[in-house]
């Protein structure tokens, strides 16, 4: 436990905690006007504005019109339908989807079910070894038949940034008819997103990385863009996404959304801040820890610093942190009881060995000099710890390592 026993949450990509003024805008919708939306009386006349007033709000935020707006469960119901809807509604056109290999499994494995099922053919476009996709290689690999090209604006494994509005241009240049979509999940509090500017016809949104609440999500869908809905029955959304509407979660999802932009320059120089500090005094705190993603802080989400230690699992290093109070995580996924590397570090071609060790701590609002001064005093231990535990003798670094250690 940390002094006092306070906990220090470093895991603000997985979720952030909702702000107080989003709870306040929410509590009213969930104690008196919990009415549906889509029926007839005052009561529910009055949700229904909500949730038009947050449609409005949310569009004028990201430059965008109120019925382009499609609210969603979050960032995996967006992808997932961005992917389906888009394929299912061009089906004449061709069914060629290109993804990138480090998206979040919402894209990757909807991609790869759907080319199971026979709906889609699907290209992989590779990374470099900061994790960030060329535009040159998705502009290669762009054909007659592209339907959809979906490229995630931020990593939240390694918080590298893409250049989607340079991806949006050569896919159009090449093909006038294929839609561009982005998961700007992890990307929209923190840098802002235009949807003009950026140039894409569909974008992905979660009110949980933004202070908001949990299950409510959008997809933004340019005006034209052919969608076919994968839920339906009630006609709600435009007829594409049906179920009845979470009120409070919306409202607070506007509200969130909102805060995030009147905040933005505050929360970015104080991120800014203290990821530098982590990012250039972890290497010299730990012998063979190497940071992940871009070093160019301006091609990296404020608040991301994630690495890789070497000789030791991310896991067991995540353990001895919760117990020390600190709330961090890898980009490892534990399946089938064995713990694989992150598909995105491997991706960017690191040795799954060293992939092993990977850690992510992302920071937030809430975070304080302290919190980093605590982490740099309990991390260098636990990995000296867990070292000496290991069967394997630890002098050299394998060959392989040398290149993602010296960086
Ligand atoms: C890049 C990215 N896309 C999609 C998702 C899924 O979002 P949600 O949890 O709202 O379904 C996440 C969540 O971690 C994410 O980081």
């Amino acid at each position: 436990m940390t002094d006092g026993g306070r906990r220090i949450y470093l895991d603000h990509a997985a979720t952030t905690p909702p702000d107080p003024a989003v709870v306040e805008v929410m509590l009213p919708y969930l104690r008196e006007m919990w009415h549906n939306p889509s029926s007839i009386y005052v009561e529910a006349q009055r949700a229904r504005a909500t949730i038009d007033e947050a449609r409005a709000t949310i569009a004028g935020l990201i430059g965008a019109q109120p019925d382009e707006v499609l609210f969603t469960s979050g960032g995996s119901e967006s992808d997932s339908l961005a992917l389906r809807g888009v394929l299912a509604a061009s089906r004449r056109r061709g069914k060629h989807l290109i993804i990138s290999s480090v998206e979040h499994h919402a894209i990757l494995d909807t991609a790869e079910q759907m080319e199971r099922d026979g709906v889609a053919e699907v290209t992989i476009v590779g990374v470099d070894r900061e994790g960030r996709v060329d535009p040159a290689a998705v502009e290669a690999a762009v054909r007659d038949d592209t339907v959809l090209v979906s490229i995630m604006h931020a990593n939240n494994e390694v918080g590298a940034i893409n250049d989607i509005a340079e991806i949006a241009r050569r896919v159009r240049a090449k093909n006038a008819h294929a839609m561009v979509h982005t998961d700007a999940v992890q990307s929209a509090a923190h840098l802002g997103v235009h949807v003009d500017r950026l140039g894409v016809d569909l974008m992905t949104f979660t009110a949980h990385k933004m202070y908001g609440p949990r299950g409510a999500g959008a997809l933004y869908v340019r005006s034209g863009t052919p969608l076919q809905g994968q839920v339906i029955g009630g006609g709600q959304e435009r007829g594409i996404r049906a179920g009845t509407e979470d009120t409070a979660a919306i409202a607070g999802f506007a509200q969130a959304m909102s805060l995030a932009t009147e905040r933005r320059e505050a929360d970015l120089g104080h991120e800014r801040a203290l990821q530098e500090r982590l990012l250039s005094e972890l290497p010299r705190a730990i012998p063979m820890l190497a940071i992940t993603g871009p070093l160019d802080p301006a091609q990296r989400l404020p608040g991301n610093v994630s690495c890789t230690v070497g000789f030791v699992e991310g896991e067991s290093i995540l353990l001895a942190l919760d117990l020390a109070g600190i709330a961090a995580s890898s980009g490892s996924a534990c399946t089938t009881g064995s713990v694989e590397p992150s598909h995105v570090l491997v991706a960017t071609g690191m040795p799954d060995d060293l992939a092993r060790g990977s850690l992510r701590f992302t920071l937030g609002r809430g975070n304080t000099d302290a919190d980093v001064d605590r982490l740099l005093e309990v991390l260098p231990p636990i990995v000296q710890r867990l070292r000496a535990l290991s069967p394997i003798p630890i002098d050299e670094p394998p060959a392989s390592w040398v290149p993602w250690l010296a960086s």
